[in-house]
Order: C-alpha cells, then structure tokens, then sequence
C-alpha cells in the first residue's frame, strides 16, 4: 500500500521537522474534535508522519491518516486500505457479519476450512508416502514427462510436499483464532498453562503491542486482541492499549509532556529504530508509551517498549524486546507471526505467499483425480455391466475360459442379457468352478476360447486336467457353448469341442447347438445373442454390442530394425480418439479393423505403452502372405495407412495379462515383437516404483535388432532393470529359452523370493519358454504357478 501511495507516505524535506505535541495540534486544527490515540514517526526524514485516532463508537479500529510532519498538512489516507480491510474480513468470516451474541457462521466456515486443510494435507502425506521414502528424488521431485492423470498427480503429490509445512502452520495456526477451545488447548500443550488474556502491554506486551503503519497495523490488531475479543465477537474494542478499557471513545487530551518523552526517547535510541509509536496519553498521569521496532527485529511485531512520565519525560520503564521462553510460550506470543510466515523474516512472508497462491492448484488436481478415479470405478461397473454376480442360487451360471480376455467380456456381457431379461444370473471364470457347482448347476453356459495348439487357455488347465479325462453324473445339467477360436489355426475351436465332448460323456443336454466364432466375427457372437436373448425372454439386444471402433490419429512410425535380416519391426504410435480419456493398462491389447474395412477381420497388437504416454505404441512385425504381399494388419499399419491419417481401432482388455496385485519381483521374457507387451508393463512398474525387474529378450542380430535399445541400457544402468539378459540367436547365442535353462538357479532364486513370470511374444517362443520352465520346474509346479497366476502370457 505504500508503494502505491508515495505522495502519501513521502515529504519533501522543508527545515526541522515538528514534534508530536505539534503535529497532534495541526492535526487538530484541520480535524476539529479528532481524538488522536498514537502518532508514527520514521527516523527517515522524507517519510510522513501518521496518526491514528480514537475508534469511532461501535467501531473497533481508529482511522489512519497521514501528515506531513514539516508542514503539518493533512495528506489524507493511503491507498487500498479498505480494499485490504475487505479481504482481511474475507479471509477471517468470508465478510459474513456477527449477528449480535450469535455465531459468525463465516468464522465457523473458516475454521471448518482450517479443519479440512489438516486432514487433507495428512491424509495426503499418507497416501503419496513413496515405498522408498529415503530417496529425497520420490519427495520432491516431479517427472514432466508424465502425462494425464500421473502427471497431475506428480503435480499434487510432489508440489503437496513441498507446501505441506506451511499448510499445516497456516492451518493450525488458523484454528487458534476460529475455536477458542483449540488455542486454549494449543497453549495448554505449549505452555502447560490456558491462554492468558493480555491486555495492552504485559510482560509479552511488545510482541503484542501496539501498530505501526499499513499492513503493519492488521498485524497488529489480530495478534494484540488474542481470545478475548474472539468470543465477544467483533466491534468490542479491546486493541490492547493501557487504559483502553472502556474508554475508548473518551476524549483524548492535548498532550501536555509528549514532546518531552519524545525528546529523551530520540536520544535514546539515536535513531535505532525502524519507527515508533507513540500513545497519546489521555491525562496527564498517564505515562507516554513508545513502541518501537528495531532495525534488527526479523518482523514488525517484535515491539520494544519503553515509557515516560508526561510531565516530566523522566523514564519509568525500558523493556527491550526479547523472546519469550521457553519456546511454547514464544509459539504462542508468535502465533500470528507463524501464520502469515513472518516470524521467519521476508523468506518466511515469501513461501508463504508461493503456498497461498498454489493453494488453487491443490483443488484443481485433487478435484481431477477424485473425477478420474470416479470414471474409472465407474468403467469398471459398466465391464461388469452392472451384473449383479453374488447369487450362490444362480439359475444360469456363465463360465468363462479366456486367455486374451476376449471370452471374458463376452461371459458378463451374456450376464447382462439374461439378468435383463430377470434372470438370476452369475459369471465365474472356469479356474473357479469346482464338483459341487457342476453336479448341482442346472445351467450353464460356456465361453470358451481355444489357445496354444488347440489346447485350454492357461487359466483353464487345471479344469481341463482335473474334469475333462472322466465324466461326472450331470445329467441334471443343461449348457450352451460359445467357442471362440480362429480358422487359421488347425484346431479351430478345438477346446470347446472338448469342453463339450465331456459335457455330453457326463449326460448334460445342449439348449442349442455350439456357435464357434472364428476371430470374433461379431455375426457369430449375434447368433448367440439372440439364443441368450430367447432363454431370457428379452427381444432387444442392443446394449449387448461389442464396443465400436473408434478413429486414432497414426501419429508416427519408425523402423526399428533397419538392416535386419528379419522382417520390419516399426513402432507405431497411434493417438487416442479421447486423449486423456481413453483408458487402458499394461497387458491390454489394441484390435484394428485393416484399412477401416468393417468386411474385413480384426487384427490384434500388444500394446507397448501406457495412458501416461500420451499414445499406444505397437510394436509391428511386417507379415507376408505366400505371394509375398503384405499382411492384412501389419501392411496397414506399417505401410499402407498414412502417418497423420485415421485407423479404425479400439482396446481390448486382457484381464490375464495384467500387472500382479503386489508387488513382487518380475521375470519379463520375450521376444522380437514380444517387447510390447513387456514394455508396457516396464513403463507401469516404473511409474509404480516397483522395483526387482529381471527382462529376458532374445532377437536375431544384436547389431540391427536391440528393440528400444536406449530406453533398456538406461533402465539397465539405473538399476530399475536389476537383470537384463539379452540373447541373439543369428550371433550364436541361442534363444530365450536356452537362456533361462542356463540360468536356472537365479531363476529359483527369483520364484522363491515370489516373482511372477510374464511371457510376451510368438507361440514357438512361448512354447519353447515354457517347455524349459517345465523341464526346470516340473509340471506340478508350473501349473501351481498358473493356478496363481504367477505365471501368464500374451503370445500370438
Ligand atoms: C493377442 C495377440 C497379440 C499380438 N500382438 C502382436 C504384436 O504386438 N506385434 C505383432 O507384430 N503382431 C502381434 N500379433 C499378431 C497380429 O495380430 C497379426 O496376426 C500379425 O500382424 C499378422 O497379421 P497380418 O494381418 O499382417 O497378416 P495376415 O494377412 O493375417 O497373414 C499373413 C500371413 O501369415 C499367415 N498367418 C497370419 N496369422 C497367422 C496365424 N495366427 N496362424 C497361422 N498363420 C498365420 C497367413 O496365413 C498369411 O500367410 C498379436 C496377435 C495376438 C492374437
Ligand atoms: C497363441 C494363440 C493360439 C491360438 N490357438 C488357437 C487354436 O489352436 N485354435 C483356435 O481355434 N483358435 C486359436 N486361437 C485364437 C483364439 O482362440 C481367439 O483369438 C479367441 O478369440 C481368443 O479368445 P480369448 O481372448 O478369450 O482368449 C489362438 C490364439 C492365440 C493368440
């Protein structure tokens, strides 16, 4: 406010400058009837002289005027200061007035406020605690290549750390003014003693006392009024000022010995201070106050106090500021000072003000993660699709046997249908059903897919193992089938075909013929649809569409294997139709429909990255037809489709392939394109900070085909990838999988200490990988670690 008002706060220097009995009277004569209290003066000469008069009645603070203390002209009031008054009342009671001896319910949303600042920076604190919280990095350090929801929470987390201190200074400091029970007990905890009521200048009296100039001032009256005037709500007087009591809004006498006082103070202190206050005495046997601030002082609150006889200018008292002790009591002397960051001097007022300002960034990224977290929750409802599954007396069980996660969203969404239509319908994954339930059931439909060489998905093993080699007295029962499978292989289908040999060895009858869906033909999956819908009743089956393919924006391709003696591995970033909305996790898979032909068969890729990323990365191994053309998919992608233009493409999650609840150690094998799906998973440990990463990879040429060499060498060189085993078969090293043979007691090592193995890339690598695992391991064990899902794959 100074700053703004320099014709106010600065005079010309005109000759000797007057004494306060000399400004208090031309003061008077230009203000008739002004009842001056306390003139300021600065040892600066060109700096105006202010005075501050007597509050009005019903009022609780005086004006402030200035004078030029040569001349004695009036020169008004600074600039801003109601603006400032306002936003002090705002800031205290949201400019909500007192009703009379009611409650001020803007001071009790203030402290309520104060309230919620303490639970959300702690509970904040509790939940951003990194699981390495001796690295200073996970405290205060944000990552700006994060994006979307990482990032904001990087934003929230990270910045939260840096403020958390001052927010919860502010906060409980705050709440010593909002509750007087609180600041009792703050002084109860610090001093061992209730809150001491002060009025004007007690042994703390400086610290407390009395206001300077500008902001100084507000200071001033907020600390010296402590709880007293809380409770009896605004407008009571009570600034702190000897004899103030009651009568504040008598007459204040010409000072009679004030220059005198003044005189021995200024040879006293030989203009070592910032400034001083001088107290209008309001007879003559009142003592004249100065309150003065040293050059020294860290804040204008630490007031020394010195005083005078009015007549005479003799000294009566000297009481330089001095901190209280112990420190409890200076806490609370301060308390002010700690809120607004000033009992730390200019940088205390400076972070101060930085945490103040970032305070809206806080409620904007809480407010979208809190939205995010929402949408999610409330997309993983809609998958589920609003299927109720805790019926024990389900009259249709749907089973499930999903390697890629497609015959999983098939099983709820057939849920949906028959529970549309009020039937009690609930969806179990095969894995989980036992004897009981099967010899019991009278219904049952399965969707089953086919995996590896006409064999069960993996999830699916132990049932096959367990019930499929003898039958089981079913003939209470009655099932559907939903085989899902693709023509290219040679056993098209061929798991469900046995799921249903067995079911009729067992004497369970169909309640319509198998409907085999090659690659997800979507008129298949309308056949069965409509079978579903007829058990149920229900005509509609709308809700029940797979989801629709959506524009991404193919943003960039790179070769990643130039001079390869393979064919071309490209990386190819798509963007999402809803970036930032579009959500998805590692193990997920992108399907896209070749040249945006709807005719046409899906295609199907493992994505390499995460939302963070911005985009799904692929990862393409160009494919060939007899003729040498390229193939369908990985033509359009990698070729024929223009960077910048649109490719029809949605996700696809693969529930099997997804990251382990905890977290424990991870062994990634792969191969060749197989690094996509590791990759993502790479991306998702390391923004989880999960640590004890063992990656396998294996191409041909070490020379031409380190896929995504810099980003591993520099995860290898961090530490993040505690082992990075490479093998390149066309420079003699062998494959994958000889690589693990070799290394089998590391291996050991790993699954005791509970690693899970997660295996990405083609069938023969996946069946040779698995055939070591079983040779090193045995059956018994592999299909344990299946069974826990410790071990899981995506191979194509
Ligand atoms: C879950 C999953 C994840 C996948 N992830 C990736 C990935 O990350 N990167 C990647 O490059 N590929 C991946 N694939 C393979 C991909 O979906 C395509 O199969 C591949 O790109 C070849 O398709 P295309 O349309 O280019 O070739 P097509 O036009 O289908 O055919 C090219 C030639 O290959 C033969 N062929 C193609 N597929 C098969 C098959 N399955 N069995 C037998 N012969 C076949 C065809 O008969 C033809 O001769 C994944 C597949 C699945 C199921
Ligand atoms: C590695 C692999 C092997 C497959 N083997 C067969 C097979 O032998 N016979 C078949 O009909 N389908 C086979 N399929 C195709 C799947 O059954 C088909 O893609 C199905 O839609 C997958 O369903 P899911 O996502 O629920 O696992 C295979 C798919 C993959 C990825």
């Amino acid at each position: 406010m100074d700053a703004i008002s320099p014709d106010v706060v600065t005079v010309q220097v005109t000759g000797e400058r007057l004494t306060p009995d000399a400004i208090v009277k031309h003061f008077r004569a230009q203000r008739e009837g002004a009842s001056v209290e306390q003139i300021t003066l600065w040892p600066d000469a060109e700096r105006s002289a202010q005075v501050r008069l007597a509050p009005p009645p019903g009022e609780r603070r005086g004006e402030t005027v200035y004078i030029n203390p040569y001349s004695g002209e009036l020169l008004g009031k600074i600039r801003g200061e109601q603006f400032f008054r306002t936003v002090r009342s705002l800031h205290r009671w949201l400019l909500i007035p007192s009703e009379e001896g009611g409650i001020n319910i803007g001071r009790q949303i203030t402290g309520f406020s104060a309230f919620a600042l303490v639970f959300f920076a702690l509970s904040g604190l509790y939940l951003r605690w990194p699981r390495r919280a001796l690295n200073w990095r996970n405290w205060f350090r944000i990552d700006f290549s994060l994006k979307g929801r990482n990032f904001y929470w990087a934003l929230h987390s990270v910045i939260g750390t840096w403020v958390i201190l001052m927010y919860l200074l502010m906060a409980l400091t705050g709440l010593t003014w909002s509750y007087s029970w609180f600041k009792n007990g703050a002084s109860m905890v610090l001093t061992g003693e209730p809150v001491q009521e002060r009025r004007g200048f007690g042994p703390g009296g400086p610290g407390g006392g009395q206001g300077a100039g500008g902001m100084n001032r507000e200071g001033r009256a907020m600390g010296g009024r402590e709880g007293g005037e809380r409770r009896g709500g605004e407008g009571r007087g009570g600034e702190g000022r000897p004899g103030s009591e009651g009568g504040m809004h008598q007459e204040h006498v010409a000072p009679v010995a004030v220059d005198a006082a003044w005189a021995s103070f200024v040879v006293k202190a030989a203009n070592n201070y910032k400034f001083a206050s001088v107290t209008i005495p309001r007879s003559e046997k009142d003592p004249v106050m100065i309150n003065y601030v040293t050059p020294g002082a860290t804040n204008d609150r630490q007031r020394s106090m010195i005083s005078f006889n009015a007549l005479s200018g003799e000294l009566i008292s000297d009481q330089p500021y001095k901190p209280l002790e112990p420190l409890g009591k200076r806490i609370m002397q301060g308390i002010y000072e700690l809120h607004t960051g000033e009992w730390f001097g200019t940088p205390g007022l400076i972070i101060n003000m930085t945490a103040s300002l970032l305070m809206p960034l806080f409620t904007i990224t809480g407010l979208l993660l809190y939205l995010d977290r929402r949408k999610k929750k409330r997309n993983s409802k809609t998958a589920a699709a609003g299927v109720s599954n805790t019926h024990t007396d389900a009259d249709y069980w749907v089973v499930y046997a999903s390697q890629t996660g497609t015959a999983e969203q098939l099983a709820w969404n057939t849920a949906t249908i028959l529970q549309s239509g009020g039937i009690k319908a609930s969806v179990k994954n095969i894995a989980a059903l036992d004897k009981a339930t099967l010899e019991s059931a009278k219904k049952i439909l399965f969707v089953v897919s086919t995996f590896g060489e006409g064999e069960a998905p993996d999830s699916a093993r132990a049932f096959a193992r367990k019930f499929l080699k003898s039958s089981l007295p079913l003939n209470q029962l009655q099932y559907g089938i939903l085989g899902l499978g693709d023509k290219r292989y040679s056993d098209y289908c061929a798991f469900a075909a046995q799921v249903e040999q067995w079911l009729l060895a067992s004497g369970a009858s169909a309640l319509f013929a198998r409907i085999d869906v090659d690659n997800a033909h979507e008129q298949s999956i309308h056949q069965w649809q409509q079978q579903v819908a007829g058990l149920s009743g229900v005509t509609s089956v709308t809700a029940w569409a797979a989801p629709e393919y959506e524009d991404w924006r193919l943003q960039k391709r790179e070769l990643l294997n130039a001079g390869s003696v393979g064919a071309g591995v490209y990386r190819v970033s798509l963007q999402p139709p809803k970036p930032g909305n579009t959500h998805w996790q590692a193990g997920d898979i992108l399907e896209i429909k070749p040249h945006n032909n709807s005719e046409l068969p899906h295609r199907e890729y493992s994505i390499a990255s995460l939302p963070t990323d911005g985009v799904v990365d692929l990862v393409v191994r160009q494919a060939f037809n007899e003729k040498g053309e390229l193939g369908m998919g990985s033509g359009w992608l990698t070729a024929l489709a223009e960077v910048g233009s649109e490719v029809q493409a949605r996700i696809r999650a693969n529930p099997s392939f997804h990251a382990p609840q905890t977290n424990c150690p991870m062994i990634l094998i792969g191969a060749g394109t197989g690094i996509a799906g590791l990759r993502a998973h790479l991306h998702e440990r390391y923004l989880k900070d999960q640590q004890q990463n063992w990656l396998v990879f294996g191409e041909r040429q070490r020379i031409h085909d380190r896929l995504f060499a810099r980003e591993l060498d520099a995860w290898k060189t961090s530490g993040f990838l505690t082992e990075f085993d490479e093998v390149y078969s066309r420079d003699g090293e062998g494959y994958v999988q000889d690589l693990l043979r070799n290394k089998q007691q590391q291996l050991g090592e790993w699954l005791d200490r509970g690693a899970v193995i997660y295996v990405c890339g083609s069938l023969s690598m996946g069946a040779g990988v698995q055939q070591v695992l079983i040779d090193i391991l045995g059956d018994a064990e592999l299909q344990q670690l299946i069974d826990t899902q410790r071990y899981r794959r995506d191979i194509y």
